[in-house]
């Protein structure tokens, strides 16, 4: 399956076309966020909070961090530390402000950090996050696998990816919204249109259900879980490091 689309197809790396696009979208990504999910974005942050809340976790990791929408929600757990890391120096700003804005700045902290290379000790996280974030990886088993190093044994994985609705009908719709979407994008804000094409399309063809499963479990990770959200076009996926 053809998951490692880049948002420019040139011959850069798609990490770096990654970091070019995310900084270039980073001023509007919240607000096309609750554009386009109507909002249901943060409910579906909130879920995911709302699981690991019970676990009173100290050190968590959230990985693709970008505007700290989950980093903030993380803050209502007991963890006594919170880093966010990311590659999208201009989205780490607006996270950074965000932070600040909400006087959280002892508590959650953001670096600019590749997530397939980063520079924390072995075990040392009790949960790891990413939410939206996996799909961008330039190499998606490295970054599951320096997540596995980085979680203390028995710490806990957290992901929140797009996904596809199971019944046909809601696919037939969320295709053709998808499709009026890109369009309507596209002629609004010329400059997003093929960071949005990508975004879209990405989450158009991004494994989800069992076949996320399974890459868990190739990369070292047990009990995993995953919970479809609203209509099937977001999950969450849980594990444990052995
Ligand atoms: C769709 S945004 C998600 C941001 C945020 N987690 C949220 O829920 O809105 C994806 C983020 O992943 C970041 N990203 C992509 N690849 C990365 C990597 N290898 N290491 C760290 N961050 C990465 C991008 O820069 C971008 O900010």
């Amino acid at each position: 399956m053809e998951i490692n689309i880049s948002p420019f197809n040139k011959k850069t790396s798609k990490k770096t076309q990654i970091k070019i696009m995310f900084n270039l979208i980073s001023k509007r990504y919240d607000i096309l966020n609750r554009i386009i999910t109507f909002g249901l974005d943060l409910r579906w942050r909130k879920n995911l909070v709302n699981k690991i809340k019970p676990q009173n976790p100290k050190i968590i990791l959230d990985v693709a961090t970008g505007t700290g929408d989950l980093a903030i929600e993380l803050s209502k757990t007991k963890a006594e530390k919170i880093i966010g890391i990311d590659i999208s120096d201009q989205m780490i700003e607006i996270a950074k402000k965000k932070i600040r804005k909400k006087n959280l700045n002892s508590l959650i902290k953001v670096l600019e950090s590749n997530s397939e290379n980063m520079n924390f000790k072995n075990d040392y996280f009790d949960i790891v996050t990413v939410s939206y974030g996996v799909r961008n990886f330039e190499n998606l088993n490295k970054g599951l696998s320096e997540i596995f190093r980085v979680l203390k044994p028995t710490g806990k994985i957290y992901i929140l990816e797009t996904s596809l609705p199971k019944s046909p009908i809601l696919l037939f719709f969320y295709k053709f919204y998808v499709r009026i979407l890109t369009s309507i994008i596209g002629i609004l804000f010329s400059n997003y249109k093929l960071p949005y094409k990508y975004l879209l399309n990405s989450a158009s063809i991004f494994p989800f259900g069992d076949d996320f499963n399974n890459i868990l479990m190739k990369n070292g990770f047990i009990n995993i879980k995953n919970e479809s959200q609203i209509l099937g076009v977001s999950t969450i996926y849980f594990a444990s490091k052995p």
